[in-house]
């Protein structure tokens, strides 16, 4: 299993859509084939059309706010003593994170295809928060579907959503998590396809709702391609991009432009509790290939073959799967996994908010304990850029609750 260089990540699969022969594919009823063909010729004619690029591009740069920025982080660099660190602070462009990329891509999408209702799922809060955004800018009438559970732990995104006008559905089967909610959410598209889009808030599900997330989510390594070189005259050997991954749409829009670079990718899962064997990382954990969403992945699973309960601090890395993208890149050896626990992620938070300006959610602050890790055992000449892609500010809640208090 290779990658070929030149290509780009989204196409290297096989006719059936498995990337290495293994992993995606497209496991749907047999109701949904029509809509995802549709939806398939309708993208790969669009992503061709000059027009399209055009209007994609202006709303990427009027309205999403790209390109977000890119900056050293001193004071934690000094403290550390190691590697230069920096951020690419995904958490500035519109509405707070990476999601408003691929959310954006999709109203555009819907509207080109005439429909007029369009529904997502959402975890963090993150994606239905954009979807809600972008489909209120577009016309579009929106439909977000979220676990109980990250209802309540998500609290400042559920506020933003009904802001926007969007209906709330919430989810109370299973684990009550994102995991849920993309099952109901794609539940409720099997019966109405003709006229509602469906938006998968991560590069997960069947293979185009992969295939749109990552292509839309690539401006990040985009920008951030030409801001590496503006800083350093060139891409540096063996530059460090560390990126949390949840479903891995953020990894893979951090990482795609550098894709056939010598740049180490390191994708940072979340290990759950400490002291318990709950955890959402399959690929650390050595779990099995199985089915979720229409897609065959690593995924966490029991011996029968049931998906198995996650449990993370952070509700947008709480999912028990993993994009077929993800697996590929592990399998071909591009790029290394590891986890960190609930613990590690809430000390780096502290630790990055106390000595910079930026303040992390829980889901990139995972990818600052690596960081942080790793830094000291590096030389000064290396350099580690980490995905800053959320703010604090919505897990205001669970930080307060855990340290007795918020400070951004
Ligand atoms: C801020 C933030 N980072 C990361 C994630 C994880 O998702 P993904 O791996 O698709 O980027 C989420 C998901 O909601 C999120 O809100």
């Amino acid at each position: 299993m290779k990658i070929k260089k030149g290509k780009l990540l989204i196409d290297q699969h096989d006719k059936n859509f498995m990337y290495g022969g293994k992993f995606g594919g497209n496991f749907v009823p047999e109701t949904l084939k029509k809509p995802i063909d549709d939806l398939t010729k309708l993208f790969t004619k669009l992503r061709k059309d000059k027009k399209f690029l055009k209007e994609r591009d202006e709303c990427f740069k009027s309205y999403v706010g790209s390109p977000t920025p890119f900056i050293k982080l001193e004071n934690l660099t000094d403290y550390l003593k190691g590697a230069q660190i920096y951020a690419k602070v995904v958490s500035e462009a519109n509405g707070g994170a990476h999601k408003i990329y691929n959310a954006t891509v999709h109203c555009l999408i819907a509207k080109k295809a005439g429909k007029k209702f369009i529904v997502g799922d959402t975890g963090a809060g993150y994606a239905g928060k954009m979807l809600s955004m972008a489909a209120k800018k577009f016309g579009l009438k929106c439909k977000i579907f979220m676990g109980a559970k990250d209802i309540k732990r998500q609290r400042p995104n559920v506020e933003a959503m009904k802001k926007n006008g969007a209906t709330i559905v919430p989810v109370t089967t299973g684990s009550q998590t994102l995991v849920d909610a993309v099952s109901e959410c794609m539940r409720y598209w099997v019966s109405n396809c003709d006229t509602t889009h469906m938006c998968v808030g991560s590069t997960v599900g069947p293979n185009i709702f992969i295939k749109i997330c990552a292509w839309s989510t690539a401006q990040i390594s985009r920008e951030l391609f030409i801001q590496v070189k503006e800083e350093f005259g060139k891409i540096p050997r063996k530059i460090k991009l560390l990126n949390c991954v949840g479903g891995g749409s953020s990894a893979i829009g951090f990482w795609n432009e550098f894709m056939d670079t010598d740049a180490e990718f390191v994708g940072i899962e979340a290990g759950g509790p400490k002291n318990s064997n709950l955890h959402a990382a399959p690929l650390t954990n050595g779990s099995k290939i199985g089915i979720l969403h229409g897609a065959a992945q690593y995924v966490i699973q029991d011996k029968e073959g049931q998906i198995g309960s996650t449990e993370s601090i952070s509700a947008g890395l709480d999912y028990p799967g993993i994009s077929p993208l993800h697996c590929f890149l592990k399998d071909t050896k591009r790029a290394r996994y590891t986890s960190a626990n609930d613990e590690e992620a809430l000390k780096a938070y502290q630790l990055v908010s106390k000595l910079e300006n930026i303040s992390p959610s829980l889901e990139p602050s995972h990818a600052f304990h690596e960081a942080i890790r790793l830094a000291p055992r590096l030389k000064s000449s290396e350099v580690i850029i980490v995905n800053s892609c959320g703010d604090s500010i919505k897990d205001k809640d669970i930080i307060k609750q855990k340290l007795g208090s918020y400070k951004r």
